[in-house]
């Protein structure tokens, strides 16, 4: 017999997608291959080319563009992802840290200007405010959903220097998806969290995959690594969890010491 997928006949919209090597397209591929349909949303044109791929490979798939900082953009996305599909069952969102083509901003906390605070406040805490508040009234008539929020272990769990709005933003991911969580629980949608830790991307920057090597595990993640538990939560496999934050790590934050390993294990 067959296996069904674990999100079989879902409609999943996916923001983050303009990219073949990111978190975004890894979880789009497994949520596909679990059987769901697919709307992905970029700021980038690239995400059609991301779309292109997946069609290629045989799923169904739908690309918009909008900036998702935005209210009236998103409102215009999500009104064409419910032209296409009637429907949003799992939201994912996982746009942020960089807009594609954009160098990431790391500046000392003392140096940060407004306009740099406001802007990493924008494209990782706001984008998922606006595209969760556009979807969840259509949750909520139709008496399902789940919203799987990417945050980070940056913010919620530890923090890294020269990066405290990206912190600020990505704990308050943690806290929008604790308070929506019990908003939204009568109508039988869940929202959860999930952090990941060093993962192997495009974005990866030097010194990331030497933090991976000192992970209990000694690698940093492979992108599907994180897609694969983001598609858990978003499915009816977890089905009473909700509010929480799951760490995807490879037990990084748990370690106590932070010395060279060969001092000590
Ligand atoms: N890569 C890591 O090691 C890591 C670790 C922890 C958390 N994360 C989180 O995972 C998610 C994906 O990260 P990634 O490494 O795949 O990065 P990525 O740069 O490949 O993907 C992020 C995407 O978000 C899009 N985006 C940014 N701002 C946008 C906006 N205003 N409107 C629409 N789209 C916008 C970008 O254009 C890009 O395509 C992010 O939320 C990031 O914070 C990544």
């Amino acid at each position: 017999m067959e296996r069904k997928g674990r999100v079989e006949g879902k409609v999943a919209l996916i923001t983050g997608v303009a990219k073949p090597d990111s978190i975004g397209f890894a979880t789009a591929k497994v949520f596909a291959r679990e059987g769901a349909m697919l709307a992905i949303v970029d700021i980038a044109e690239a995400v059609h080319a991301c779309a292109d791929q997946l069609r290629g490979e045989g799923f169904t798939v739908s690309s918009h563009t909008a900036d998702l900082t935005k209210m009236e953009q998103v409102k215009k996305a999500v009104g064409e992802v419910l032209t296409c599909y009637g429907r949003v069952d799992v939201l994912v969102n996982n746009a942020g840290m960089v807009v594609f083509g954009q160098e990431e901003d790391f500046t000392a906390f003392q140096d940060l200007t407004e306009e740099s605070w406001d802007f990493g406040i924008a494209i990782n805490l706001k984008t998922q405010f606006n595209v969760t508040r556009c979807v969840v009234p259509h949750m909520i008539a139709q008496k399902y959903g789940r919203i799987v929020n990417v945050s980070s272990v940056t913010g919620p769990v530890v923090a890294n220097p020269d990066e405290s709005a990206y912190c600020a933003a990505k704990a308050g991911v943690l806290g929008m998806t604790r308070g929506l969580a019990l908003d939204v629980a009568k109508f039988g949608i869940t929202a959860n969290a999930v952090g990941p830790g060093w993962i192997q991307t495009g974005s990866t920057v030097e010194g990331e995959d030497v933090g991976g090597e000192n992970t209990p595990l000694g690698r940093s993640a492979y992108p599907e690594e994180v897609g694969k538990v983001v598609c858990f939560l978003g499915s009816d496999d977890a089905s009473y969890i909700t509010g929480q934050l799951i760490v995807v790590d490879g037990g990084n934050t748990i370690q106590e010491y932070k010395g060279p390993s060969d001092l000590y294990y």
